[in-house]
């Protein structure tokens, strides 16, 4: 299972419910790798999506407490275990965790790979993902060369389970 994640100099990945900046080529990179792909995300972050609707040809499974809650064209489960267990219908390889912080958080511990979009500016945010940098269990696998959009410099850099 892997996570899928932009986050800037201080690991800042949203403020007021919004992403921090939008980077068009991570955009663009973040489709192409959850295409035909199983997403798994927070009720909160599906309203950050245009319309407020699960994302096209890919598997929406949505988090939320609330058990009356019904959205076309997405799977909803109520808690964490109930997750995993939807999670059994897929191979791994295919699950992409994409948000927002709370579920990053309870879903880091079942990811081996965290595909990690470093922007290299401090925002002001309000919601962070938890510091790869500084959890001696995860190491960097791989790292783009620096992308420019305008002033912003970034990374597309892959960290890995030691
Ligand atoms: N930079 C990035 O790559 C990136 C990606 C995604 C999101 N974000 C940002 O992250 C922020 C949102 O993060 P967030 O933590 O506030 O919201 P979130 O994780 O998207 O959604 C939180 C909601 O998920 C549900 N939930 C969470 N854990 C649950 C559990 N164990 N069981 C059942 N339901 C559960 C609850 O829904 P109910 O309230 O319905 O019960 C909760 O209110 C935004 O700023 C967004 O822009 C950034």
């Amino acid at each position: 299972m892997k996570i899928i994640v932009a986050a800037d100099k201080k690991w800042g990945i949203g403020y007021r419910n919004k992403l921090l900046v939008s980077i068009p080529k991570d955009m663009k990179h973040f489709k192409e790798c959850t295409t035909g792909n199983v997403i798994v995300l927070g009720r909160k972050t599906m309203e950050t999506f245009p319309g407020g609707r699960p994302l096209p040809n890919r598997t929406n499974i949505v988090l939320s407490g609330n058990k009356n809650l019904k959205i076309e064209g997405a799977t909803v489960v109520n808690d964490i275990p109930a997750l995993l267990e939807e999670l059994k219908k897929y191979d791994s390889d295919s699950v992409y965790i994409v948000g927002g912080e709370s579920i990053y958080r309870q879903m880091l511990p079942y990811c081996d790979t965290a595909i990690v979009t470093r922007i290299d500016h401090a925002y002001s945010a309000d919601a962070f993902f938890p510091d790869l940098d500084s959890d001696p269990e995860w190491e960097i696998a791989d790292e783009s060369d620096e992308e420019y959009y305008f002033d912003v410099i970034y990374t597309f850099t892959t960290y890995k389970r030691k």
